[in-house]
């Protein structure tokens, strides 16, 4: 096996062991998802799963994000974010999306997840944002999966992404090292831009990816194009970042009721009306909305439960929001309209000439 230290191969030994005395062959060690995935009973009734295509694992549509909300400095409140993180797994959820990028974001989930004694039952989906001291070196994408695995608590990253596809063909053929040796169970790669979308296509119809991450919501479809049919054909999982555009979705509702037909696929809030139109495609995995609002967290885990829209619904809906005003300009609206978030990805980005450290 590629790359194994001397410690990694007397792991592997005794994992080979272990799958001896469970009555599984060493063939098991070829499929990384058998040795850990949470178990199915342990998920409440009637949500709403969609497979991983790759293995046919089933994963509960509704995730949860990370960036900028899980956030924060050192002594700073959190207590509002593990009962995010509690509320969400007691709903179902499992899928949870971060990066090294996201300041110290994996640092609290491993810290609530431990706290909450949840670790384990996680779905890890993160991200590898490095280049290298040359062409071709991994050596920083080396350090960047063990300080990750460090920060998480965990010795197993269930997704592993290329972050916004940097550095993308190094990175990738590292994740399928780390796949074969059972550091990673799927390789990904992530961008929010539509802009690079079409860097993104040729990763998907070729097939070389567990996972794409895209953006994909009522106001930004231009997923639709490549990416989703893609995914279809070559059997590529789907995760959608930015449901709600940063919050930009609720602020062009702002006051409006939902429409009558709402209640005929479940939906009581704006919030689940966003998530169901997006999980309904049959491209799509999972969804992955961020809070750091307890009660928004009960209302987007709502969304796991209840009929799914078909395709006359999913354009009755969308033909819904372009009769609200705006809805064409979602994208100019500022990001996370109304919120701040103290953390130090914020202290990351301060003016130079402001001096004083926050
Ligand atoms: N790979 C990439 O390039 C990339 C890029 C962007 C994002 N992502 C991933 O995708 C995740 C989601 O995207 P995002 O965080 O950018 O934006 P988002 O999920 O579209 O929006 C998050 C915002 O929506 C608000 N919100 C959430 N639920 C709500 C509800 N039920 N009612 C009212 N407001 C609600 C939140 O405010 P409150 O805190 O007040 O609820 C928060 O400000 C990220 O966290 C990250 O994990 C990946």
């Amino acid at each position: 096996m590629k790359n194994l230290g001397r410690a990694q191969a007397i792991v592997d030994i005794s994992r080979r062991n272990a799958l001896k005395a469970l009555g599984l062959s060493t063939a098991a060690l070829a499929v990384p998802g058998l040795l850990r995935s949470p178990p199915a009973s342990a998920l409440p009734a009637d949500l709403i799963m969609k497979p991983v295509p790759r293995t046919g694992e089933e994963v509960p549509a509704i995730g949860l994000g990370t960036h900028m909300t899980f956030d924060v400095k050192p002594g700073q409140p959190r207590d509002h974010l593990r009962e995010v993180m509690k509320i969400f797994f007691d709903g179902g959820g499992r899928v949870i999306d971060t990066s090294p990028l996201y300041g110290l974001a994996e640092v609290s989930i491993g810290d609530f997840a431990t706290a909450l004694g949840i670790a384990n039952q996680l779905f890890i989906a993160d991200k590898i944002w490095v280049t290298g001291e040359w062409l071709g070196d991994d050596s920083h994408a080396q350090l960047q999966l063990r300080r990750s695995m460090e920060r998480l608590w965990r010795e197993q990253i269930d997704l592993m992404q290329v972050h916004s596809l940097v550095n993308a063909r190094t990175v990738i053929r590292t994740m399928q090292d780390w796949k074969n040796d059972g550091k990673i169970r799927y390789l990904g790669a992530s961008h929010h831009l539509p802009s690079y979308y079409h860097l993104m296509a040729p990763w998907v119809e070729k097939g070389t990816l567990d996972f794409t991450q895209v953006r994909y919501s009522m106001a930004t479809r231009a997923a639709e194009e490549r990416i989703l049919p893609a995914a279809l054909d070559t059997g590529t999982a789907v995760m959608v970042n930015m449901p709600f555009e940063k919050a930009r979705l609720f602020q062009i509702v702002k006051g409006r009721p939902l429409p009558d037909f709402a209640g005929e696929i479940g939906c009581e809030t704006w919030g689940q009306f966003f998530l169901k139109w997006i999980i309904s495609h049959p491209a799509v995995t999972c969804a992955i909305p961020a809070t750091t609002n307890p009660k928004h967290q009960a209302d987007n885990i709502g969304a796991l439960k209840g009929p799914l829209p078909d395709k006359a619904m999913r354009d009755r809906m969308l033909a819904h929001m372009q009769t609200i005003p705006d809805f064409d300009k979602v994208a100019k609206i500022p990001a996370y309209p109304g919120k701040s978030f103290d953390g130090v990805v914020k202290r990351g980005r301060r003016k130079p000439d402001k001096g004083k450290q926050r």
